[in-house]
């Protein structure tokens, strides 16, 4: 059963919408704890209410798992969702969050979007069909010299209070590197590999949610999508993203 990458961006341009209208009136916005550095809004749960009612008007045999309401019906043939994806620069007004959508079949991201409202870029591919942003194809990028390169990473980690918590991963990686950065958005982290704009993007601890759309579009951009060992395939808790020219360069150093 395939679905229409049309009528999904309808969709999730209009959840766009909704998070959007919270964005203008933070002043206004009702943010919980759900975790210790863990931050929920109304604006998550709301653009998530939309999307699991819209997505199961549309194709109702499909399941539904979302970040804030957890896991309902078919999970062999589900939406895996994070509503807003960088929550925290959501709640500050920074422009750097996402909505990120994917289609995972039998264990198998099949289709992925990741819209950014606020930048005005939306990322979407299916599997096998290319990978586009704002209509136009992408490709990661030629970089092949680590020691060139723009490098990107999160700590979520830090909020599992881990032994092994990224800092010295990232200390050895930035003195190998040219440009480290710290978006705040795994989706969006993911798709700016996917994109060309950095040359490899790294994180731990994170959930299916907040990198299956861009898994999808990374792929079809070309991107390699491996452990810290290399190992092909998607690990949330231990996910590495590269252009391909520079993953064994990075190898050795994760
Ligand atoms: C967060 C973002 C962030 C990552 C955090 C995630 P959320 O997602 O993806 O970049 O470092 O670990 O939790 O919580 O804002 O959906
Ligand atoms: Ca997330
Ligand atoms: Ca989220």
């Amino acid at each position: 059963m395939t679905i229409s990458l049309t009528e999904l961006e309808a969709v999730v341009r209009e959840a766009g919408t909704i998070a959007l209208a919270h964005f203008k009136d933070l002043k206004h916005l009702a943010i919980n704890k759900k975790a210790p550095r863990d931050f929920v809004t109304a604006a998550d749960v709301a653009v998530e209410a939309f999307l699991k009612e819209a997505l199961s008007k549309l194709y109702p045999q499909f399941g539904f798992w979302g970040e804030e309401s957890g896991q309902s019906a078919n999970q062999l043939a589900r939406w895996v969702v994070d509503p807003i994806d960088g929550t925290h620069s959501f709640s500050k007004g920074q422009y750097f969050w996402a909505i990120s959508v994917a289609l995972e079949i039998e264990h198998e991201l099949i289709a992925g979007a990741v819209y950014a409202p606020a930048l005005n870029d939306y990322y979407t591919a299916k599997k096998g069909e290319g990978a586009f942003k704002n209509g136009e194809p992408i490709t990661v990028s030629l970089e092949d010299d680590l020691g060139d390169a723009m490098i990107a990473t999160g700590f979520a980690c830090l909020r599992a209070y881990l032994d092994d918590n990224n800092l010295e991963r990232f200390n050895r990686i930035a003195q190998k590197t040219t440009g480290q950065r710290r978006f705040g958005s795994a989706a969006l982290d993911v798709c700016l590999v996917a994109d060309g704009q950095v040359d490899a993007y790294w994180e731990q601890e994170l959930n299916l949610y907040d990198i299956a759309g861009g898994v999808v579009v990374a792929r079809e951009a070309g991107a390699t999508v491996t452990d810290f060992k290399g190992n092909e395939g998607v690990y949330p808790k231990q996910i590495l993203v590269t252009n391909g020219k520079v993953l064994d360069q990075l190898l050795p150093l994760m």
